[in-house]
Parts: structure tokens; sequence; C-alpha cells
């Protein structure tokens, strides 16, 4: 957002500002002031005009300039009402240098999930891509999408939804005690680098968050069946916020990741490119890979599908 227009909100989330004083205080004319509200209030921003002035009275929409006013992480957003795939779109700008950049839209039409499946997106959910470009091995990029997890497990609590996750991260909603659940939210992290280095990172997450069941595929959630609508602007901030805190302090991962784990101390199948294994989920190392106690010891796995038995 141009940073007029960001000074201006701050001014005025403070109370009443007048024109005049605004004018003053940043420095533009009257006019200009006229010109900059007109825009926020067709972005997204309620503004009120009173006898002490302008007021903020609401941030109604779900769009860039909403989602990055009063975002607490550094990251610029695009906004789309409809796209084939955050993911694609995150890519092309990692591709063009961009980084801390989060691809946003309503409504996927394209959308991509874990192992060339699809994924359904219709208009309501949180569809959304990150693009970073760390200073890391590769062997440490897991654990963006475990932090991603953590951060859209809490951000879903936050909005009254009993989320935990299922390694390796699917964030879900148990149905009982036995281990079932629903899934809320899946990620879709997709890399360019070399041995040693990273260049880019995207990490995708989607949630179902303001969709009715009966437009989800069998076995999902959504927000709004667990806890009722959410305000997506806030949920995505939450998230973010988050996110930016693990990535910034990557040992501080996998401990928020086990405090939410619903796979741990679970009997699981795992289905990997070597071949199915079984056994008792008893922890993850500090790369995000779940140690398995099979009948012929315990056994380390980091990339596979999970399934609680
Ligand atoms: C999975 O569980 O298979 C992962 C699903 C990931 C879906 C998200 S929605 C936002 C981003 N854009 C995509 O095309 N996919 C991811």
């Amino acid at each position: 957002m141009n940073e007029t227009r960001r000074a201006i909100l701050e001014a005025l989330t403070d109370g009443p500002v007048s024109g005049p004083a605004l004018a003053e205080n940043l420095d533009i004319s009257r006019a200009a002031v006229w010109k900059h509200i007109e825009g926020l209030r067709e972005a997204a921003f309620e503004i009120e005009s009173g006898p002490d002035g302008y007021e903020l009275a609401a941030v109604d929409a779900y769009n860039a300039p909403a989602v990055e006013f009063e975002l607490a992480a550094p990251f610029s957003v695009e906004y789309h009402d409809s796209i084939a795939s955050t993911n694609n779109r995150a890519r092309e700008l990692a591709g063009e240098g961009a980084t801390d950049v989060v691809v946003l839209a309503d409504e996927q039409t394209g959308g991509r999930g874990r192992l060339e499946r699809e994924w359904t997106a219709p208009s309501g959910g949180v569809w959304l891509s990150v693009v970073c470009r760390p200073d890391i091995a590769p062997a440490r990029a897991p654990l963006y999408t475990l932090a991603i997890s953590v951060a859209t497990a809490r951000a879903a609590r936050e909005a009254g939804v009993d989320a935990w996750i299922k390694w390796p991260n699917d964030v879900v909603v148990p149905t009982d005690d036995t281990g079932d659940y629903r899934k809320l939210s899946g990620i879709l992290t997709e890399m360019e680098g070399e041995t040693d280095r990273v260049e880019w990172i995207v990490v995708g997450p989607g949630i179902n968050a303001n969709i009715d069941a009966d437009a989800l595929p069998a076995g999902a959630t959504s927000i709004r069946e667990e806890a009722g609508d959410v305000d997506r602007r806030r949920f995505v901030q939450r998230l973010l916020a988050e996110f930016d805190r693990y990535r910034t302090d990557l040992e501080a991962v996998v401990p928020a990741w086990r405090e939410l784990a619903l796979t741990l101390g679970q009997r699981v199948r795992v289905d990997r490119p070597a071949g199915e294994l079984v056994g008792e989920a008893v922890d993850v190392t500090g790369s995000g890979a779940l140690v398995i106690e099979t009948d012929d010891g315990r056994v380390t796995v980091s990339a596979g599908d999970c399934e609680h038995l």
C-alpha cells in the first residue's frame, strides 16, 4: 500500500482527524487528502466523516490492502478473486526473484494438492501461497511446511476449531477419541535450489474456511461447519504472523508442532516410496521426520502418506 495511505489509516485508527490536520501532518494538499480517503474507501476501508473529521469505522473487505493493513509480518499481498492456483502464480513470482510475497485468492479453478492430486478450492476458502528465499539447506525446508501447519492450526483454534496436526502437515479435526478425523487444511510446498542451498520455497496452505461441507470432498470439514464463519482477513493475518515467527526461529518449530500433533501415540500406516510401514508413531525428529516403532524396531520416515489406524 502507498505510504501516504498507510499514514492516513494509522492516523484514523486513533480517533477522528480533520482533513486540514491530515493535510498539515502529512504535508499534502486538502484535495490530496480527499482523493486518498476516496481511494481507501474504494479499496476496503469504511471511513466515516463526522463533525470532528474522518474516522476509520471498519475494514470490510478481503483483498490486498485489507490484509496488509495491521499485518504483523513483513509480507506484501497479491490478491485474486479467482486464479487457477496460487502456487502456480507464486512459482512465477519466485522465478522473477520475488520474496516475502503472499498470493491470496478467494477461489482457485485449478487448485493443486500433494502427489499430483486435485484440490477443491471454491469461493469462501483461504487459499494462499507464500514465496520465501531462506538461507537454509534443502534438508531444513520441511521445517517451513511444519511451521505453516503450526500457524494454520493456531489460527483455526483462535477461530474456535478443535484443530490438530496429522503428520506431516494436514490440519485436521478429530471426530472422536480414536484418532479419526476430518481434514480442514492441506499444504503444498514446492522449492528450487541446489544440493546445499535453497533458492526459493513456496509454501501453499489451503484452508476450508467459509464453505459448506457439501461443497467439499468426502472426509473434509470447514471452519464454517466446525465453528461458524471466520473473518478471513483476521485469520490470514494471524496465520502469517505465526508463520513469520517460526520461519525466523526454526529451532522452535518442532517443539510447537509436537504440542499440536494428533499423530503421536497413534498406530499408523505410512505409504512411502520404499514401501508401507505399520507401527506406533512415537516422535518427530528435529527436521520433522516421523519416528515409528515397528515390530522390527524404530524406523524414521521423512516423507510419505500417513493414515491413522
Ligand atoms: C494436500 O493436502 O494435498 C495439499 C493441498 C494444498 C492446497 C493449497 S490451496 C493454496 C495452494 N495453491 C494450490 O494450488 N495448492 C495449495
